[in-house]
């Protein structure tokens, strides 16, 4: 009788001692819809600084496309995940996901790229982290005019090739602030050069200039803006392919990842003058806080924080890394 009592007493502590484990445990997803890419392997590293800090457990996840994605959602859930944050692969996916994510008890953030509801309208219900898009494209354009007056350009010989991606609307933000910037410091309008990228990469920007470039083939210099760093980094490529280098082009890309740095580093200038850099530490470390503490302490997160990017060149990228 006495054994059979000490073994139901050990059995009611082990089972104590497991339940109070699972409450601390806390397991987060971070689903990046292009985890190739420098920005998002930031995003996820820093990310990792915030899991250590805290002591929680951080899933990293590459949702490339929507059924990836809604199949990590269900993965997570049967894990043991209570949250996750998301760049989708496609904005128009945020009901799907919210609705998956509701339908698991998961609670989701989403960083960079915002959800769009079926109304057309961002979903301001899933806590977000953001660039200030708009502001960040208007200081691409302020400096592409700063470094076209220092080379003393005639605008009249320069053509700009603004590579867009409008699927994403922060993107769209982007290039809309640098293109606002040089029409209102008086740059010919028929000299802007709308370059539709067909996928937000190097390649896509590199096609797409391209194709742009053999239209327009006669102009001197190029500037170039884009929505991140790979948008221009492809068209100064292509530039390089028609003849063209540091001397006649400006291109100014965002993000000012490694990637950048890697372009930086190399001896000769090229025409990617400069990029700004953004802070990857926020999107991925302060995120991940945001939701360990919602998870952990109910805070719920701001409904959304913008940030903000400096302007990154050969000259202080050091200082700035
Ligand atoms: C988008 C872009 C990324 C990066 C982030 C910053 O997701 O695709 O390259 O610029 O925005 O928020």
């Amino acid at each position: 009788m006495q054994k059979k009592l000490i073994l139901l007493l050990t059995l009611i502590m082990v089972l104590g001692a497991i339940s109070v484990t699972a409450a601390q445990d806390v397991k987060i997803g971070f689903l990046v819809k292009q985890p190739e890419e420098a920005w998002f392997q930031d995003e996820w590293r820093f990310a990792e600084e915030a899991a250590d800090d805290y002591g929680f457990e951080l899933v990293k996840i590459g949702g490339t496309d929507g059924e990836k994605v809604l199949s990590a959602i269900d993965n997570l859930a049967s894990q043991g995940a209570q949250g996750f944050i998301i760049c989708t692969p496609d904005v128009k996916l945020g009901p799907a996901i919210k609705a998956k994510a509701d339908m698991n008890g998961l609670k989701v953030m989403s960083v960079d790229d915002r959800f769009v509801g079926s109304d057309g309208e961002p979903m301001e219900e899933v806590p977000h982290m953001g660039i200030s898009a708009y502001d960040i494209g208007q200081l691409v354009g302020e400096t592409l005019v700063e470094q076209m007056n220092k080379r003393d350009w005639d605008y009249e010989e320069v053509g700009y090739l603004v590579m867009t991606f409008d699927q994403l609307p922060t993107i769209t933000e982007r290039t809309q602030g640098a293109t606002d910037v040089l029409m209102e410091n008086g740059f010919p309008e028929d000299q802007v050069f709308e370059s539709p990228m067909q996928t937000l990469d190097t390649e896509g920007s590199f096609n797409a200039a391209n194709f742009a470039l053999t239209k327009h083939a006669d102009f001197d210099k190029w500037i170039v803006a884009g929505g991140n760093d790979s948008s221009v980094i492809g068209a100064i490529r292509a530039l390089e392919g028609q003849g063209f280098g540091a001397e006649n082009v400006i291109g100014i890309g965002i993000n000012g990842s490694n990637f950048v740095v890697n372009e930086f580093e190399k001896e000769e200038e090229t025409g990617f003058y400069a990029s700004v850099k953004l802070s990857a530490r926020r999107h991925g470390y302060e995120t991940a806080e945001l939701m360990y503490k919602w998870i952990k302490n109910g805070e719920e997160p701001p409904k959304v924080t913008w940030t903000t990017g400096q302007i990154m060149t050969r000259d202080n990228y050091k200082e700035l890394e």
